[in-house]
């Protein structure tokens, strides 16, 4: 049967799995393509140690709710089970049953469909917990249900870590008002709450070392976590809306600008926006030169400084020059190829750039790749790089992990050449419009992906793939 399973996972099923055969300590599947059959062998063998079950990318449909209750009646090793990403139902009352037996449980992650009025009795059998992902936070507002979910959330006095929050019903949030202090990671990304509740909640959360959070919050909501969270390490700032026109939030540079002055322990942004200036990218710099991960995504290609309509460079380049230890770094608005110069001067530790809608010629590319000394993985769209600078410093990239190009400037030729050049990385061209010999050898390829592997070229490459090898020295067998 273990054999069976090993097929299973080994047969196209993308996920990985650790330490599966020697005792299901830790597997992580993505079961999109997982048969009921592979989940009851899976069950029926791993029963025994499983200690961690986390289902993660999976869109699965036709699960029955049951699978859950395959769990023989001994099985009591779980510490982490997490079904947030589950598309369906799960059979309440096995969960139930699991949740009791289960009593080292630390980490409980529900699916939407788990209804809020459901919580407290799932909180009450396992108040040991430490990480909780609720279903869905929405229900009619009733004052029973409030006060036995005040009381479940009260009995929780090892949380630490709380997200899910579906379809908030924000009337029910103070129930877990009583949690909040000991919280140190709030993910509220799927839950969007008006700033108001959410100002509210946060001012419960002092000691918050990881907020993700909707732009609902707005700057006055970041103004206030500024004020009242002096631990957060890290803030993640989503859109609410990512594909909507016109902001209909009010949050601007002035929301990062707050944090960065009242966090001193931030190190780690991820912030969309509609706006910037280079302005508050200097001081969000001098404020915060421990940052290592910078990530600003401006909502709007090639947005300029809204203020004096410059590029932004400087702003960027400030951001390299301050913050020295800076590992991973995303770009975004109107920028030039003077930004790469800044980068390429002062980011010497950056291990990862992602590079959109900037730049002006194979410059730019020139100055990364010849400037950052620590470089793993780089990745541009839609950027006038070519094939000069990739082809001058093709060795670069035997020293990196991979770099991924779309919709940029480099020729099927170009591509060709770094095939032969560099016959221990993969050179795979993706393009989708058909072989790229049925188009002239200058014309610029839809993506390329290079990345290092000592495996040689895979043979699972979809149709719309063809690595480029250097026939002579890399035979296929
Ligand atoms: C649970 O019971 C089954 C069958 O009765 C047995 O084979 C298995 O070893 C038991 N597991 C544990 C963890 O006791
Ligand atoms: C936050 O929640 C989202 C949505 O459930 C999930 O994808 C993400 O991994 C969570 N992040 C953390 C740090 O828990
Ligand atoms: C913004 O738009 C979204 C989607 O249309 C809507 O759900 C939300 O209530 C709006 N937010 C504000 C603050 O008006
Ligand atoms: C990149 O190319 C330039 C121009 O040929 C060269 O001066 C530089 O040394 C190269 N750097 C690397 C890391 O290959």
């Amino acid at each position: 049967m273990l054999k069976t399973l090993h097929r299973a996972f080994f047969l196209g099923l993308s996920g990985y799995v650790v330490n599966l055969s020697v005792s299901c300590i830790f597997f992580c599947l993505s079961i999109s393509r997982f048969s009921m059959l592979s989940f009851y062998s899976l069950s029926a063998i791993c029963h025994r140690n499983l200690k961690v079950l986390g289902l993660h990318e999976c869109e699965v449909k036709d699960l029955s709710g049951h699978w859950i209750s395959h769990f023989p009646d001994n099985f009591t090793s779980l510490l982490a089970l997490n079904i947030a990403c589950l598309g369906s139902e799960v059979s309440f009352s096995a969960l139930e049953r699991l949740i009791i037996r289960c009593q080292n449980l630390r980490t409980l992650r529900l699916n939407h469909a788990v209804p809020l009025e459901k919580l407290p009795n799932l909180l009450r059998r396992a108040p040991q917990l430490v990480e909780f992902g609720t279903g869905a936070f929405s229900a009619e507002i009733r004052s029973d249900v409030f006060s036995k979910l005040t009381a479940a959330f009260s009995g929780c006095k090892q949380l630490k870590g709380l997200s899910g929050l579906w379809d908030v019903v924000p009337a029910y949030l103070p129930a877990m008002y009583s949690v909040c202090s000991s919280l140190t990671s709030l993910n509220l990304s799927y839950a969007f709450i008006q700033s108001p509740d959410l100002v509210k909640l946060l001012s419960q959360c002092p000691n918050l070392r990881r907020l993700w959070v909707l732009d609902s919050i707005e700057d006055i909501g970041l103004q206030v976590l500024a004020s009242s969270c002096k631990d957060l390490e890290e803030l993640r700032v989503f859109p609410s809306d990512p594909f909507g026109a016109e902001p209909n939030v009010s949050l601007t540079e002035q929301g990062l600008v707050s944090v960065s002055e009242g966090c001193p322990k931030l190190h780690s942004v991820l912030y969309f926006c509609h706006q910037m200036t280079n302005a508050a990218l200097v001081t969000i710099a001098r404020n915060r030169p421990n940052f290592i991960r910078f990530r600003l995504c401006i909502i709007e290609p090639r947005a300029p400084d809204y203020v004096t309509l410059e590029p932004l460079d400087t702003g960027f380049g400030a951001i390299v020059e301050n913050c020295k230890e800076l590992r991973r770094l995303s770009l975004s608005g109107l920028l030039t190829d003077r930004v790469f110069e800044y980068i390429g001067k002062h980011a010497k530790k950056i291990e990862m750039l992602s590079i959109a809608f900037a730049g002006d010629s194979d410059l730019g590319l020139h100055h990364v790749l010849s400037g950052c000394d620590s470089l793993h993985k780089l990745e541009i769209r839609d950027c006038p790089f070519g094939d000069k600078a990739l082809l001058a410093n093709a060795s670069k990239l035997e020293t990196m992990r991979s770099l991924w190009m779309s919709s940029c400037a480099v020729t099927f030729r170009a591509c060709k050449l770094l095939g032969q050049k560099l016959p221990r990385l993969n050179v795979e061209v993706i393009d989708e419009r058909g072989p790229p010999e049925s188009r002239p050898e200058s014309c610029p390829v839809e993506r390329l992906y290079i990345y290092r592997t000592v495996a040689g070229p895979r043979f699972d490459t979809p149709g719309f793939v063809w690595t480029m090898e250097d026939n002579a020295a890399c035979p296929r067998s």
